[in-house]
């Protein structure tokens, strides 16, 4: 019968030397001996180069300022990306570009990233292979905790294999690491930009308190309410029928400067209520005309519109997760995930026109106000 491995008809016996050649067969390299041991390299053959405790200073040296140039490269592609993210900013009308503009971008981001990560691996890759010395260490199992002479074993250890890693031999290394890694850690965090500018107190106020500020300057008591599309200024006596509901603005936020803003925060329902079944709110008495209430139609749970008005129970009722608030208890929740009323615009009247006397007293729309 032929022989697999050597293609010869010769017979061999147990015992003889080309016998136990032909049954072992030939190791590869990383896979473990008999004995336990790991084949690292060809048998015969010379250590990889770096590996050993000695290296060739000069040759180590050549590799050294090859793998710092590669750490510089990656520090300018980290700070390549980082201008290429403010400069995607200036692009278009207050950074909002078109589809081309985007694309510029993309590359521009993708290129500076791709070249800060590409370098950065190359430089650590050439550093391993070139400059790391490596020695086997063997290291007996026991207790899980360590007795003295162990600890100062492992504590010598460390501080070889931090000296055979070349890092405290090798400033320039580590320096242009240092540098490389910088702003590769900084260019993530500049993408927290996106998350739009902080808010500041903007959102804590709306027109009305801007208004109301800009009536009481010209002699007034207070700013009219308008109703929504037609910009008519309201009288009571319009508003008579207990039961409706109606959307109503400030006079003037159509000329404010950010008028879209302005309206989407001071939206404003005005609900008449029957006296029999209005509750003023301790302390908001007189918030009201004859049972004419104003609230927020900004919902307190995400901001949906609360516009659906329940004229037989004076629920209002938000369609997004079906909040209820009680237009008769100051816009109480009385069901649904929405955490607290809807907020009370306080009324008054002026030569027979609604007008309202103040801004919220608290932030309209979804409830992490109060939690901020
Ligand atoms: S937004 Fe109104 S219930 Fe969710």
């Amino acid at each position: 019968m032929s022989d697999n491995n050597t293609g010869s008809n010769e017979p061999t016996e147990p015992g003889d030397a080309v016998h136990e050649q032909r049954q072992s067969p030939k190791r590869v390299i990383g896979t473990p001996a008999q004995d336990g041991r790991l084949l690292v390299t060809a048998e015969g053959e010379p250590a990889p180069h770096g590996a050993g405790a000695e290296l060739d200073e000069e040759s180590a040296k050549r590799a050294e300022r090859v793998v710092a140039l590669f750490f510089l490269l990656a520090a300018l592609g980290s700070v390549g990306f980082i201008a290429a993210y403010v400069y995607a900013g200036t692009l278009g009308e207050n950074g909002m570009h078109g589809v081309d503009d985007a694309q510029v971008s993309n590359y521009l981001l993708g290129g500076g990233m791709t070249v800060a990560m590409l370098a950065m691996a190359i430089g650590v890759t050439i550093w391993v292979r070139r400059l790391m010395t490596s020695k086997q260490i063997i290291q007996k199992r026991g207790n899980l905790y360590s007795d003295e002479p162990t600890r100062e074993e492992f504590a010598t250890n460390f501080l070889e294999g931090a000296g055979d890693s070349a890092v405290t031999k090798r400033p320039l290394l580590r320096r242009t690491l240092l540098l490389a890694a910088a702003p590769l850690g900084l260019a993530p965090l500049v993408l927290l930009r996106d998350l739009g500018p902080l808010p500041e107190k903007r959102l804590r106020h709306t027109f009305w308190g801007e208004a109301v500020k800009h009536a009481k300057e010209h002699g007034k008591k207070g700013v009219r309410l308008v109703v929504d599309g037609t910009n008519r200024p309201l009288r009571v006596s319009d508003f008579a029928t207990p039961g409706s509901m109606i959307t109503v603005l400030p006079e003037g936020i159509e000329e404010s400067h950010h008028a879209m803003n302005d309206i989407a925060k001071a939206v404003t329902i005005l609900i008449n209520i029957p006296a029999d079944r209005f509750k003023p709110v301790k302390g908001r008495e007189n918030w009201h005309v004859n049972g004419i209430v104003a609230y927020s139609k900004i919902c307190t749970h995400v901001g949906c519109p609360a516009a659906l008005y329940e004229q037989t129970t004076h629920h209002i009722l938000c369609p997004c997760h079906q909040s209820t608030f009680d237009a008769t208890d100051g816009a109480k929740v009385i069901f649904g995930p929405a955490a607290r009323s809807l907020p009370q615009l306080p009324l008054a009247v002026e030569d027979g026109y609604l007008i309202a006397t103040g801004d919220y007293p608290e932030p309209v729309g979804p409830s992490f106000w109060e939690r901020g």
